[in-house]
């Protein structure tokens, strides 16, 4: 490819995406595709989905819906390289190499075994209880993902800059080892993660805490789960402080600051929760009536999607082939 930049975005299929997805990953990595020095890739980590998923139909439909998620939100698949992880073999035998490079301290510091182990602690239990290879070497997978296509840029929010960060090392302890430019270091590049959407109960939008807005409900089931938010007892006519009011809180996730403060004028003003619910209804309505076609008619179409992700595999794979085949004559693997 050009002298262009890569970036590289994961998405791992895990559950079906929402407003809080939406707005907070989705928005943004789709806007770095319009940056004209970098080629932007998205790829659907599967397998590191396998770490909890035991359901091979499931895992399907979780990489569909996630797919037809990004595509309906406005990923051009001509323009970026769109691919799915497990149709490029490169990733995995280049996962084993960088684990051969990989100190084992470094996995024990990695923090979703680390969580995984603190609570098993907390609860008494054997310290690795529940803990597959997958999970405890997921950083190396990652690392493969990101160094398997010579990634310069990886957008991530705070949790995965330590992976990231995994990753650059394990190039430079490669290149240390078996030749200077053997793999290119990547640089994390940290997303501005600031607008957290709360979820209908107020914390952090999560599947984890069963309080998302799906983006893709029908039109009237949206409106019921945003009508069934729980507000106070203020009076309809009552002013509204908008700073203290949850349903102003997700509504501005959708507002420019001219917007939102036209918004917290008329709550100041006093505007009647049933007011407030429909006016934050007609807002994702407004931006998600049409994304959602365009999902209904991915979601109702498979093959598509799965032609689609072969195509981008093809292309994807003529980055990863000539990197797999400069490390596999580095460490002295294959016929010279
Ligand atoms: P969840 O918390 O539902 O499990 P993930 O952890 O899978 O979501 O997050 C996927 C992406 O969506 C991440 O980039 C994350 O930062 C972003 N994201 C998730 N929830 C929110 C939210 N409530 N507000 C903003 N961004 C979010
Ligand atoms: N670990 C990332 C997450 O949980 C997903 C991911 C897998 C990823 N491989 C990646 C992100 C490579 C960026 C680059 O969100």
């Amino acid at each position: 490819m050009s002298a262009k930049q890569v970036s590289l975005t994961g998405i791992k299929p895990t559950g079906t995406p929402h407003v809080g997805n939406w707005l907070g990953a989705i928005v943004p990595a789709l806007e770095l595709a319009k940056r004209p020095d970098v080629v932007s890739a998205y790829f659907i980590a599967d397998y590191h989905a396998l770490t909890t998923v035991r359901d091979a139909s499931q895992m399907r439909q979780l990489t569909h819906e996630v797919a037809a998620t990004w595509l309906a939100f406005g990923l051009d698949p001509e323009n970026t390289l769109f691919y799915r992880q497990s149709d490029l073999p490169e990733v995995f035998e280049l996962s084993w190499v960088l684990a051969c490079m990989t100190p084992k301290g470094f996995m024990n510091k990695a923090h979703a075994y680390k969580a995984a182990r603190d609570t098993n602690v907390e609860k008494g239990e054997d310290e690795d209880a529940g803990v597959n290879m997958g999970l405890y070497t997921y950083p190396v997978l990652m690392a493969a993902d990101i160094l398997i296509v010579d990634a310069d840029l990886v957008p991530v929010g705070k949790d995965q800059v330590q992976h990231v960060e995994i990753a650059r090392d394990i190039a430079g302890r490669i290149n240390h080892a078996f030749g200077e430019g053997t793999l290119k270091l990547p640089k994390a590049e940290l997303q501005d993660q600031s607008a957290v959407v709360p979820g209908v109960d107020g914390r952090k939008m999560s599947k984890s805490y069963d309080n998302t807005l799906p983006c893709f409900l029908t039109a009237k089931k949206l409106r019921r789960s945003v009508m069934r938010i729980v507000t106070d007892s203020t009076p309809p006519e009552a002013p509204k402080d908008p700073d203290d009011s949850l349903i102003f809180d997700i509504h501005k996730a959708l507002l420019s600051p001219e917007e939102t403060e036209a918004l917290a004028a008329r709550y100041r003003g006093g505007i009647s929760w049933g007011e407030a619910k429909q006016a934050l209804y007609e807002a994702l309505e407004a931006r998600l009536a049409e994304p959602r076609e365009r999902y209904e008619q991915w979601i109702r179409d498979p093959d598509a999607i799965e032609d689609l992700l072969a195509s981008g595999a093809v292309r994807a794979r003529e980055l990863a082939g000539p990197v797999m085949d400069r490390v596999r004559s580095a460490v002295g693997g294959g016929r010279p």
